[in-house]
C-alpha cells in the first residue's frame, strides 16, 4: 500500500494522565475528597479537542473530518456516541462529519489511521482525538470492562484481572524460553518511571521506582490469583489505569498551506500499516505476530527498514509488552531485547530511545487516547518540545505501535521530522 497524498502531523495536545498514585486524583483520602471530582470523559474530549485546535492554529471551521478512539465509555462513563461528543466540544466542529472507532487499546491508532485514509480520499484538514476514562470503577471492576478486550466468553475467566493474566502468561513463556528473571524485568519497570518522574504530564511522576522495589514484592505484590501464572506478574509490570485525552491535527500538503504552516512545522507520515488477528484463538505467547505484520506494512511503505529508526514510542501495557514490541518490530532479535535494557540502548540517552515520556507503565494509558498521545510524543520529541525528558540528539525518523486486545489489532506509524 503506498500512500498516494503526502500527511503531515502538525501538533495537538495531551492532557494530564491522572489517577490513583497521581497528586491530583482525588480519592477519599485526598483533602479535596468531597470538594471537587475529578475530570470526567466530556472534560477530557472537550480538553483534547479545544487544545488541539488552538495549539495548532486552526479555525475549527477548517477541519474537513474528525475521529475519536474510545474502547469502553459506555462502561466507565454510561456514555457512548463519542462522534457526537467531538461535535459538541466546539461550536465550529457542528455538523462536520465526526465518527468514534473502537479497537480496544489501539483505537486511538485506529483513529489516526482513518485520518490518514480520508487525506489519501482527498481531505486537507483532520483532526483525531482519543480519549478514556477508567478510574470510575475499582481496579477489579475495571479488569472485568477491560476484558471486554480479550475473547470474553473464552478468556475473561482465567482470572479476575484478565489482562494482567494474559501477560503474565507471556512472561512465563519468556521466562521458560530465554530465562528472563524479576530482576530483568525491573530494569524495563525503572526506565518507565525514571522517565515519567521527568514528565509533568505523567501518571506517574510522583512516583519513585527503584530496581530493588521493582524487583521485590514490598507494597508491590503479585496480584494475580491464577495459579499458573500468579508468579510472574508485579504490580511495577503493569501499565496504569488511567484517565486522560488527547488530540493532533493532521493535514494534506494543501492542509498546511491553509493552515499558514510550513513543512518545518510538522512531522511527516512515511508509512502506516494496520493488521488484525484472529480474536477466537491464542497466540503464540512469545511473540506478537499481529504488531509485526503491520510493521512489515509500515516499513515497506516507507522504504525503511528497523535500523532507520532512531526514536520509538511502543505500547508497554505491561512491561514485558515493551520487549516483545521490540522484537516485534525488528528492533532485537528473538529473546535479545532485554540485553539492551541492560546496555541503556532505549533509555533516554541510549541509541534507541523507547518510550521517552515514561510509556503506559509510567505515563499511563488511558486506553483510547494512547495511540494519539504516540504519535504526539514523537512530534514533541522531534520538535524539541519534551523538556526535562528532551533527549540531546536530533531525530528524523520515529516510530509508534500501538496495539489492542492479545496483540489483536496493531496500528504502526514511520514518521519524519521535516
Ligand atoms: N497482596 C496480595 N494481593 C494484593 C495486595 C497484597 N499486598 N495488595 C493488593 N492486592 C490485590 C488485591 O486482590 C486487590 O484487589 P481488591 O482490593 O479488589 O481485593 C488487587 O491486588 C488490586 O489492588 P488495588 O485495587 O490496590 O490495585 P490498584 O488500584 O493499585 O491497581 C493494578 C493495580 C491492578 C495493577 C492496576 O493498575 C491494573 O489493573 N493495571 C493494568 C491495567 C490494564 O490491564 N490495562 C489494559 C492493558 S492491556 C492493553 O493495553 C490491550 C487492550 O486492548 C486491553
Amino acid at each position: 500500500m503506498s500512500l498516494n497524498r503526502r500527511a503531515f502531523v502538525i501538533g495537538g495536545h495531551i492532557s494530564p494522565f491522572i489517577g490513583k498514585n497521581h497528586p491530583d486524583f482525588v480519592w477519599k483520602r485526598h483533602p479535596d475528597f468531597g470538594k471537587r471530582d475529578n475530570p470526567g470523559l466530556e472534560d477530557y474530549i472537550t480538553g483534547a479537542v479545544q487544545g488541539a485546535l488552538d495549539a495548532t492554529g486552526t479555525p475549527a471551521a477548517a477541519v474537513d473530518k474528525a475521529w475519536i478512539g474510545n474502547f469502553v465509555g459506555e462502561l466507565f462513563s454510561s456514555q457512548g456516541h463519542l462522534g457526537a461528543a467531538v461535535a459538541g466540544a466546539h461550536p465550529g466542529l457542528v455538523n462536520k462529519p465526526i465518527m468514534r472507532v473502537e479497537g480496544a487499546c489501539a483505537s486511538g491508532g485506529l483513529a489516526f489511521s482513518s485520518a490518514l485514509d480520508a487525506i489519501a480520499a482527498g481531505a486537507d484538514v483532520t483532526l483525531v482525538v482519543g480519549a478514556e476514562v477508567q478510574t470510575t470503577a475499582s481496579a477489579r471492576t475495571g479488569g472485568d470492562y477491560l476484558a471486554r478486550a480479550s475473547h470474553y466468553s473464552r478468556q475473561r475467566s482465567i482470572d479476575d484481572f484478565t489482562f494482567p493474566a494474559l501477560f503474565a502468561r507471556r512472561i512465563k513463556a519468556y521466562h521458560e524460553a530465554h530465562g528472563l528473571t524479576e530482576s530483568d524485568l525491573a530494569h524495563v519497570s525503572v526506565k518507565a518511571y525514571t522517565n515519567a518522574n521527568k514528565n509533568p504530564l505523567a501518571h506517574m511522576k510522583a512516583i519513585e521506582m527503584t530496581h530493588e522495589r521493582a524487583a521485590g514484592e514490598a507494597g508491590n505484590p503479585k496480584f494475580l490469583t491464577n495459579p499458573d501464572v500468579r508468579d510472574f506478574l508485579k504490580v511495577s509490570d503493569c501499565s496504569q489505569v488511567s484517565d486522560g485525552g488527547a488530540a493532533l491535527v493532521l493535514v494534506s500538503e494543501a492542509g498546511l498551506a491553509k493552515l499558514g504552516k510550513t513543512e518545518s512545522d510538522a512531522i511527516e507520515v512515511l508509512g502506516l500499516g494496520h493488521a488484525t488477528g484472529n480474536l477466537f484463538v491464542d497466540g503464540d505467547p512469545l511473540t506478537m505476530g499481529t504488531t509485526t505484520a503491520a510493521a512489515e506494512r509500515a516499513y515497506a511503505t516507507a522504504g525503511l527498514s528497523a535500523a532507520d529508526v532512531q526514536l520509538a514510542e511502543v505500547h508497554d501495557c505491561f512491561t514485558i509488552t515493551e520487549l516483545l514490541m521490540m522484537e516485534a518490530l525488528g528492533f532485537a532479535a528473538p529473546g535479545e531485547s532485554m540485553a539492551q535494557f541492560k546496555d541503556g540502548r532505549t533509555a533516554l540517552t541510549g541509541e534507541l530511545p523507547i518510550n521517552t515520556g515514561g510509556g503506559l507503565v509510567g505515563f499511563g494509558h488511558p486506553v483510547g487516547a494512547t495511540g494519539v498521545k504516540q504519535v504526539l510524543e514523537l512530534y514533541r520529541q522531534m520538535k524539541g518540545q519534551c523538556g526535562d525528558y528532551q533527549i540531546a540528539k536530533s531525530i528524523e525518523i520515529g516510530m509508534t505501535a500501538n496495539m489492542g486486545g492479545d496483540d489483536k489489532t496493531a496500528v504502526v506509524g514511520l514518521f519524519a521530522n521535516r
